[in-house]
């Protein structure tokens, strides 16, 4: 009887103690909440925000949709210095005005990414893009040394090999009539990250049915459906009622499989790797400097830390120049003054020489370089970037409490008429010498900027230059659809809906 007391009371006094801490904790959030609410009340947003959903139950659901729903937003709040949406309990402060975006980006107070970011750590773990703190900024001074131009040089032959490639696939298409070429240049970015990422050959463009291949990008259609929906944000919630299985399943496909290049490259490695078994040169990769570098104290990186950078970069390092490159392709084919001026270039560098490019080619491909910044000013590829506010701070007259998320939209920022007159007009010479000067330094931020900038901006854009200069160095492109047709869809990457229609036709020159 006693012992029957004792339980019970014992019971009694557990749930009470779980009930206050359950009170306790909903009580602070609460009060976070709502502290946070009106903090922000004076910053402009939308209107019909509730209470813990904020203004979720009006976004729409299609990618493309909710990219154009976003833009038009900022089109609405072009006058105000930002303005603010509630993702759920989650405030976010929109930015897309040069003056506001330098305040957050010019600052090392802000680096840490936003909430949403952290769908992305199943995947990437916490690698470069990912990771905070000590443990980015001790990464960021291993990696940056893999990036430096003489590296970069290394890579000019694969991106030569990889653009042959993608040339002799499209020879087919000349003359058949339109096409998208959406794809096949896709596949050729993935060639030339998996080489140069991890030293693998994936043959994707000639198998475009590698798992792994489909697998990123299914990865990323998950990923992103969860950022926008926060009923799914708690894991416990999206494993059981979301895509949380299928989530895991494609996990398990891109995992093993760079687990597996890192093994088998780890063995390949000897201490003097200039030389192959074959007694060939062998090719250098990022994944060969990772598994050699040292931090300050000599420590090694864990094959663990290898996966996040190797992960990373594959994700990172195709979509991104392949949707560029075929932004960059649409635009070329539909304003043939600008063609004929890029290849105008390229015959007074290569004449008639059907040679590969090589780094002196590359300095003096100006115009194109202007055609690839021009691009990427109406298509900024990376369509969203953001950060979590780390300390209560002042944007543009704004108090902006700390725990806020900030987010930057280039795609509206590169509108902005005061920098880009015009700015729907497809220009490249606004990127001359001569035209940018005194141009506000983070008006055009395709590549972000600041501390935590694009670590692969130069990889990226001297594989735009081999790989496009390869294609008009043979061909003329024709755009077959008009600007309006060709509605961008941007999740984690700007992609146009319905792919990049073009009509080939061989050069003579
Ligand atoms: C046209 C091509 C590319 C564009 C427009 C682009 C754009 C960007 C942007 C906007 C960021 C900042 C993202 C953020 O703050 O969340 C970023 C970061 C990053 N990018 Fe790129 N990128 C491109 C190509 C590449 C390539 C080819 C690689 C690798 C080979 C790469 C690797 C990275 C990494 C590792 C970061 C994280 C850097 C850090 O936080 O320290 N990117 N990129």
């Amino acid at each position: 009887m006693a012992i029957a007391f004792g339980v019970y009371t014992l019971g009694s006094i557990t749930v009470a103690v779980f009930l206050s801490l359950l009170t306790y904790f909903t009580y602070q959030l609460l009060s976070r909440y709502v502290h946070t609410w009106n903090e922000m009340k004076a910053i402009p947003g939308l209107e019909g925000a509730y209470p813990i959903l904020g203004n979720a139950l009006q976004f729409k659901a299609n990618a493309g949709d909710f990219f154009c729903q976003v833009i038009e937003y900022t089109n609405q709040f072009r006058n105000e210095p930002l303005m603010k949406i509630w993702v759920g309990p989650v405030p976010f402060l929109i930015l897309f005005h040069a003056e506001t975006i330098e305040t957050l980006l010019n600052t090392p107070k802000h680096m840490d990414k936003a909430y949403v970011y952290e769908f992305l750590h199943p995947w990437l773990g916490t690698g470069l893009l990912t990771s905070t703190g000590d443990k980015w900024r001790r990464r960021r001074k291993m990696l940056t040394p893999t990036f430096h131009f003489s590296i970069l040089t290394g890579f000019l032959e694969v991106m030569n090999e990889q653009a042959k490639v993608l040339i002799e696939k499209l020879e087919k298409q000349v003359g058949k009539g339109a096409f998208n070429c959406f794809r096949h240049i896709t596949l050729c970015a993935l060639d030339i990250i998996c080489e140069t990422a991890m030293g693998k050959k994936i043959y994707a463009q000639s198998n475009h049915d590698s798992e792994y291949v489909r697998t990123v990008y299914k990865m990323s259609d998950i990923i992103t459906r969860r950022q926008r929906m926060p009923w799914y944000w708690s894991d416990f919630i999206y494993y059981f009622l979301g895509e949380g299985r299928e989530h895991n399943r494609s996990l398990k496909v891109l995992h093993s499989f760079t687990e597996s290049v890192i093994h088998e490259r780890a063995e390949y490695i000897t201490e003097s790797d200039s030389e192959s078994d074959q007694g060939m040169k062998k090719r250098r990769a990022f994944l060969d400097m990772l598994l050699k570098t040292t931090d300050e104290d000599g420590n090694k990186l864990t094959h663990k830390d290898i996966q996040e950078e190797v992960d990373t970069f594959m994700f990172r390092g195709h979509d991104t120049t392949a949707a560029s490159m075929n932004w960059a392709i649409h635009l070329i084919g539909s304003h043939p003054e600008v063609q004929r001026k890029v290849q105008q270039e390229l015959q007074e560098v290569f004449g008639q020489s059907d040679r590969p490019i090589n780094t002196e080619d590359l300095k003096k491909l100006r115009y194109l370089e202007c055609v690839i910044k021009e691009s990427l000013r109406l298509f900024p590829v990376v369509p969203f970037f953001a950060r979590t506010i780390c300390e209560d701070c002042n944007i543009n007259g704004f108090k902006v409490p700390k725990g806020a998320n900030a987010i930057i939209i280039p795609y509206a920022l590169h509108r902005d008429p005061r920098y880009f007159p015009n700015p729907e007009e497809f220009r490249p010479e606004r990127f001359l010498p001569e035209n940018s000067e005194g141009r506000h330094p983070y008006a055009y931020v395709p590549f972000s900027a600041g501390l935590r900038n694009c670590i692969g901006q130069r990889f990226a854009v001297m594989e735009e230059k081999v790989v496009l200069a390869s294609i008009l160095r043979n061909f003329n492109i024709e755009a077959t659809q008009k600007q309006e047709d060709l509605r961008p869809m941007g999740e984690l990457i700007l992609r146009p809906e319905k792919g990049i229609w073009i009509k080939l036709e061989k050069r003579v020159c």
